[in-house]
């Protein structure tokens, strides 16, 4: 996959050379290119920002660079092939690990990191003219900008490209996986020793029964969403149950 970022703060993006990430882009897996939006400025103070039409607080970002941004990156695709553009904004859709696997499906993914009080909105009118444009959120609170939002984004999606996660199955298992742990939040996880300061790790994870160690994982799953988000059972279908949860 190939995911461009242009911001004014492209050292923001240094931890994604780091861990699982860092390999996926040595191995050839990842191919993510950081862009300063400000060499695509023409002015002696490489401004990006001006006072908002209507009045209001705070500042927006000039459409002129971003234009010329995005006309540069996303023309740099195979045989005329378009990006998927993503704005992160507090006003977007929510990002979810459901939106996530559909993005880890697409070939190239371009963010247009915005600051300050965003960017003029006939960018994104105007790039929906040549490539689908995704508004996005990640969450309910505000960000000093588009940067973090972005790293959210693209670790949640790199990690569900096929080869980047060491083993495949432990996506599968995953909070808000989709598949068997459908709406379930992951329960608790234990490593060795089997005592440690007096606390035992749950004897059925030590006794080689698999049925028994699955269902105690189920259990506890569905334990830790009605404790911390019980509106997520209200998800769960017929079918997403097993035959003793419908027992319960
Ligand atoms: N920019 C500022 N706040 C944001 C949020 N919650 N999600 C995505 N982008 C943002």
């Amino acid at each position: 996959m190939r995911i461009d970022i242009i911001s004014i703060f492209p050292e923001y993006f240094s931890p994604l050379e780091l861990s699982l990430l860092g390999k996926a882009r040595a191995s050839g897996l990842l191919d993510i290119r950081v862009h300063d939006l400000r060499s695509w400025t023409r002015d002696r103070h490489n401004t990006v920002d001006d006072t908002p039409y209507g009045g209001g607080p705070g500042m927006v970002m000039k459409p002129e660079p971003w234009g010329e941004a995005l006309d540069a990156v996303a023309s740099g695709g195979d045989e005329g092939a378009a990006p998927r553009l993503i704005v992160p904004t507090p006003s977007g859709l929510p990002f979810t690990q459901q939106r996530a696997d559909r993005l880890a499906g697409e070939p190239w993914l371009v963010f247009a990191c915005g600051r300050y009080e965003g960017i003029d909105s006939r960018v994104a009118a105007d790039a929906a003219g040549r490539m689908p444009v995704e508004h996005l959120s990640i969450g309910d609170y505000v960000l000093a900008g588009g940067e973090s939002a972005t790293l959210v984004m693209v670790e949640t999606i790199s990690r569900l490209l096929p080869g980047v996660l060491g083993n495949a199955e432990s996506a599968v298992q995953d909070s808000f996986a989709t598949g068997a742990m459908a709406h379930l939040l992951e329960g608790p996880v234990y490593t060795k020793p089997p005592v440690w300061r007096d606390r035992e790790v749950p004897p059925v994870l030590l006794s080689g029964n698999h049925g028994a160690v699955d269902r105690w994982r189920r259990d506890q799953a569905l334990r830790a969403t009605a404790r911390n988000r019980p509106e997520l059972l209200d998800r769960l279908t017929a079918d997403d149950l097993d035959r003793r949860d419908q027992e319960v």
